[in-house]
């Protein structure tokens, strides 16, 4: 196995990708990696003949009032997580690559950024689009993998991939979890003993709207109203919402009667998490 190339540069990264043989899978991350992220690398590895990841904080996700500053950074260990599961290219570009002076020219996605995440995040999938279409340019992968954990935005690269005729896969692969169910996230960080308890009841209330689907249960509101009673039991936790929307649309629906997104944020003490879950 070769070792690991780390490139800094759009120029640097071009030259290196111009010698990949077979087809280049990619992992987009803003590092801090976890077992979540990892698991993308093998999906990556076992999919293509080559794995590219990057590390970027990118500033055009965040609000003014958001985590940018304080996001948790740890790039030597990430390098050698990397590394050690099988990454062939590691982009890692300084800010001023990815947004030089005077860089003005964003995508937007329409209707699926609006709701969800979007609503109370409103400049956040701008920041998304943009920089994964950006870093799509200079990876020019076969496939990239993006994970279910952000549901929400899969259903977005996926749109902007869709109608702008980007030549690449987007590939979802399943959320994972610590053992008490808590979606693996770079921001769990910032949760205290007691808070990190009350976190479990994420995935317990969409535990409970995913038994009751499959009890038989087709009425969404009904689901909705089960997954704010396992929410409200816990004090330290402030939900933000609760959804149970159409795949592909994002749309509330009145019924379960295709696929759907069952999806939540709440708040532990000052730290915002988000979970989902898929019914088929
Ligand atoms: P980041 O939060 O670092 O996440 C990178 C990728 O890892 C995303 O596709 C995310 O969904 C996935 N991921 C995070 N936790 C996961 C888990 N528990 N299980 C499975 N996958 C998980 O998402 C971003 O970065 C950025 O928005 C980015 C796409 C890199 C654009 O800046």
């Amino acid at each position: 196995m070769l070792p690991m190339r780390v490139l800094t540069t759009v120029g640097e990264f071009r030259a290196a990708r111009r010698q990949v043989a077979g087809s280049l899978g990619f992992v987009p991350t803003m590092g801090y990696l976890h077992e979540g992220h990892m698991e993308l690398v093998r999906w990556a590895r076992r999919e293509n003949d080559a794995v590219a990841a990057s590390i970027f904080v990118n500033p055009t996700q965040f609000g003014p009032t958001e985590d940018l500053a304080a996001y948790p950074r740890d790039y030597e260990r990430d390098r050698v997580l990397l590394e050690r599961e099988g990454c062939d290219l590691l982009l890692y570009p300084a800010p001023e690559d990815i947004y030089p002076l005077g860089f003005d020219t964003y995508v937007t996605v329409g209707t699926v950024t609006a709701r969800l995440e979007g609503a109370a995040r409103p400049v956040h999938f701008g920041g998304v689009a943009t920089v994964v279409a950006k870093l799509f340019n200079i990876v020019q992968p076969d496939r990239a993998y993006f994970g279910q954990k952000d549901g929400q935005q899969v259903v977005v690269v996926k749109k902007m991939v869709r109608d702008l005729a980007m030549p690449v896969e987007i590939v979802a692969v399943p959320t994972v979890r610590e053992a008490d169910g808590l979606a693996m996230s770079s921001r769990n960080v910032y949760l205290g003993p007691e808070e990190r308890r009350a976190a479990t009841a994420l995935y317990r209330a969409l535990s409970r709207a995913r038994e009751l689907h499959t009890g038989g249960q087709r009425d969404a509101d009904t689901l909705r109203q089960a997954m704010r009673e396992v929410l409200e039991a816990e004090p330290l936790a402030e939900t933000e919402y609760v959804s149970v929307a159409d795949v592909a649309t994002l749309d509330e629906v009145p019924t379960v009667d295709k696929a759907a997104m069952v999806s939540l944020a709440v708040r532990i003490g000052r730290t915002r998490l988000i979970d989902n879950v898929l019914l088929e």
